[in-house]
């Protein structure tokens, strides 16, 4: 059944847009298919796997269980818009130096809750490291790989930040 549109305005990796969607519109396919950004992936679609997270007014959210319409004027981020972030590409080159990924499926959404991770949790041990990434599941890699690319990736920072 058609349903009445609504006019969503909100901010897309930097750029402001104005579209028309249903209220049944969930954020990631909103992204995938309105904005052809089609980085960020849909795995379980009930806010279980983590494979759709996407950044939202700085903090990661499961874009699977977020309406579109609810983002009104949010400020939103998807992994094509991390590409100039300084971190982001450290995290990058951590988790292909640590075979942090196999196939891939749920890589995007593990480095915007990583991003997150270096950003909020600079001390993060690797226990905390795990716990922050429980809401991002994958099947592959056994996660040892995801930690130690994090941790490379907070144990960079600190050096940076001691050093001046
Ligand atoms: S697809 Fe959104 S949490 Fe699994
Ligand atoms: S690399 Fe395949 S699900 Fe994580």
């Amino acid at each position: 059944m058609q349903q009445t549109k609504h006019t969503l305005q909100l901010n897309v990796n930097g750029t402001n847009i104005q579209r028309e969607v249903e209220p049944r519109t969930h954020l990631a396919d909103f992204l995938r298919e309105s904005e052809l950004l089609t980085g960020t992936n849909l795995g379980c679609e009930h806010g279980v796997c983590g494979a759709c997270t996407i950044e939202m007014n700085t903090a990661p959210v499961r874009s699977c269980i977020t309406y579109a319409i609810t983002c009104q004027n949010a400020k939103i981020r998807t992994i094509e818009g991390f590409d100039s972030d300084h971190i982001m590409t450290q995290l990058k080159l951590a988790f292909t130096r640590e075979h942090a990924l196999q196939c891939g499926y749920c890589t995007s959404g593990m480095l915007v809750s990583a991003h997150d991770i270096v950003i909020r949790k600079p001390n993060a041990s690797a226990d905390e490291v795990r716990q922050a990434l429980a809401g991002n599941l994958c099947r592959c890699t056994g996660y040892a790989g995801i930690v130690r690319a994090i941790m490379s990736v907070l144990y960079a920072q600190a050096n940076a930040t001691s050093n001046g």
